[in-house]
């Protein structure tokens, strides 16, 4: 479905992505782990359109969108739950899910509904101010936002940072519902233990390279990411 090749991404001076390849089946979890600093939300928010490449290519399903403005990536069915769940606070749960599907002009109740089959809590807590959720439901809503676009793929830059373990395990439910939806899901983690027991498949990012890829499995059991991303 996605596939990135030879990805190159400059901030001025600093090379944050040296040439990584990499790609994301339909249908799969797929996950990006790595330390601070490796490059992986420069990766996504390149994909996204936020930032353009130096060189490489991204295809998605089998266009070139290398260079293409937000908009229509976001037409094509690709999504980004950005890093610090970005809800707006001072609007309603409906309010900031309505803002989700703003490039759609088509009937959203069917969608909202879709949402709130998978975080029921929100259903609960529709006319309730975003301000005023916990920041894991916060969390919750950013990703439920995103699925407002209807997306084919939807990315994730460290849904579970700052998160009690309680949400922390919901958020890897809620990842497992929406990819037996039938999203495909690219997802960043420090939090590299859940990530690799949820994805099918791993890449590790050190200083903008991918230096160690295989299945979640392969990669829990790999000693150099043990040692590195497992805590032993
Ligand atoms: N807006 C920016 N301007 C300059 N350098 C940046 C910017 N954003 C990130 N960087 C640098 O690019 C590198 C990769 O950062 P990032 O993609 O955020 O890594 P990660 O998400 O893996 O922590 C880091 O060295 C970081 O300091
Ligand atoms: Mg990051």
């Amino acid at each position: 479905m996605l596939k990135v090749t030879d990805l190159h991404v400059n901030y001025g001076g600093i090379k944050a992505v040296k040439g990584i390849s990499f790609e994301v089946p339909d249908g799969e979890v797929v996950t990006l782990i790595g330390a601070n600093g490796a490059g992986k939300s420069t990766t996504l928010k390149t994909i996204a359109g936020l930032i353009k490449p130096s060189a490489g290519t991204i295809e998605f399903n089998g266009e070139d969108i290398t260079g293409k403005n937000t908009t229509d990536i976001v037409r094509m069915g690709i999504t980004l739950v950005p890093e610090g769940r970005r809800i707006f606070p001072d609007l309603t749960v409906l309010e900031n899910l309505k803002i989700g599907a703003y490039l759609r002009n088509d009937d959203i109740k069917e969608d909202i509904n879709w949402v709130y089959g998978i975080f029921p809590r929100l259903k609960e807590r529709e006319w309730q101010e975003g301000g005023t959720l916990s920041g894991g439901e916060q969390q919750m809503l950013a990703v439920a936002r995103a699925l407002m676009s209807r997306p084919k793929l939807m990315m994730m830059d460290e849904p579970s940072l700052g998160l009690s373990p309680i949400f922390v395990n919901e958020i890897f439910k809620v990842i497992n519902t929406i990819r037996a939806r039938g999203v495909t899901i690219l997802l960043i983690e420090q939090n590299a233990n859940m990530a690799l027991r949820t994805a099918d498949y791993g890449y590790v990012m050190d200083t903008g390279e991918i230096t160690i890829a295989g299945t979640g499995e392969e990669l829990s059991g790999n000693e150099q990411v043990k040692k590195a991303y497992l805590g032993g």
